[in-house]
């Protein structure tokens, strides 16, 4: 198989002797997008940084399709590595047309540029707009005359830094879908950084789920989501319930029933994680729930705190019987019982997680 469009191996980044990125590995096939995802102050952009020759790694090997970008000895120049950026303030130059601002970065000839320039202008549907002034485009057609301007060289990689957050949600996806096609189309590597899992999910081939300057998680978004590799990374992406637990002979005794924890010690505590849609919910019939299964456990009892029309779905919050705790339940559709209402919970097995409970 032929090199990575772009491969980060054990890259870390140092200000002021303080280490804010350390250990990302990272690798990337043309056409392939990764989404960077993670809470502010992760190291997001430092890592955007450093792929596009802005930062110098500390540490570490940055490679395009096998050529050092940097290592220890080479460091090249943003302007030698082929790639393109766009950020969140995408500023287009305001004294140059639509058509010279997608030309700024073309080498060739007036001509190549000039073909060049309308078949971008054809690509981000902006035809007819190439005399125009920046500030005569709405906010949208600016981000996709930024986005035909990163495109033009023909990078090999584009890095893109929150490029969609100063848009209003309808324009947003469409234009995320638009610029996601185009960029697949042209065959170009994409590193994507947002702190909005749902962007995450819908863009990203890979999705790095960072914290603290570090990867904790790569994979495709169904394997993150189904799959988290602890707490945290569940937490990440929805809502979730807990309930904590000590081992004894590998199980934990809950009032939903018996939990598997292989591997922990006896005494060991561990968290049992699952998100709101993985409860079911049942009516009381005489102070009397469902059946235990094997699939979905013992029903434990709870009562209606509050609950709310969320649009595609409802949120109910019960205060459980068993501690007092708060269980989140999202169910589809409109589901709205009165506050104080009993209702017996199950939640699926298979859709439960078992992390051991670090302190
Ligand atoms: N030039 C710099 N000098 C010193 N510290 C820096 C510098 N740039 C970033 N940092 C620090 O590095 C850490 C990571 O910053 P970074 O901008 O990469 O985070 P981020 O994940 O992009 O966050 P956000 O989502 O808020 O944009 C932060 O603690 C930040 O204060
Ligand atoms: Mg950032």
């Amino acid at each position: 198989m032929s090199a990575p469009r772009l491969q980060m191996e054990h890259v870390c980044c140092h200000f002021e002797g303080r280490e804010v990125v350390c250990g990302i590995d990272l690798t990337v096939r043309a056409g392939e997008v990764l989404c960077l995802l993670g809470p502010s102050g992760c190291g997001k952009s430092t890592t955007l940084r450093m792929i596009a020759g802005i930062e110098r790694p500390s540490r570490g090997i940055i490679r395009a399709d096998g050529e050092v970008l940097s290592d220890a000895t080479t460091h090249l120049p943003p302007e030698a590595r082929g790639i393109g950026l766009i950020f969140q303030d995408f500023a287009l130059f305001p004294h140059l047309s639509v058509a010279q601002n997608i030309a700024f970065g073309l080498r060739g000839t007036a001509a190549q540029n000039r073909a060049r320039v309308d078949e971008l202008l054809e690509r981000v549907d902006l035809q007819g707009y190439g005399d125009t002034a920046p500030h005569m485009l709405s906010g949208g057609e600016q981000q996709r005359v930024a986005l035909a301007r990163a495109l033009a060289p023909r990078p090999r990689i584009m890095l893109m830094d929150e490029p969609f957050s100063g848009l209003d949600n309808r324009l947003r996806d469409g234009i995320r879908d638009e610029t996601l096609a185009l960029l697949k189309e042209e065959g170009t590597a994409v590193v994507l950084v947002t702190h909005e899992p749902e962007e995450a999910m819908r863009m990203a081939d890979q999705i790095a789920l960072m914290r603290d300057g570090g990867v904790v998680q790569t994979g495709a978004p169904y394997n993150i989501y189904t799959s988290p590799c602890d707490k945290d990374a569940a937490a990440f992406f929805s809502d979730i319930n807990v309930i904590s637990g000590e081992v004894h002979g590998a199980l934990i005794e809950t009032p939903f029933g018996q939990f598997l924890a292989p591997g922990v010690p006896d005494g060991g505590l561990v968290d049992i994680v699952f998100r709101p849609q993985h409860v079911k919910i049942d009516f009381d019939r005489g102070g009397r729930g469902p059946n235990p299964t094997p699939q979905d456990g013992v029903p434990a009892l709870g009562h209606v705190k509050r609950a709310r029309f969320m649009g595609h779905e409802s949120l109910v919050e019960f205060r459980m019987d068993f501690d007092g705790g708060i269980v989140k339940v999202t169910v589809p559709a409109v589901f709205l019982p009165k506050p104080g209402t009993p209702l017996w919970l199950t939640i699926r097995r298979d859709r439960c997680f078992v992390f051991p409970n670090r302190p």
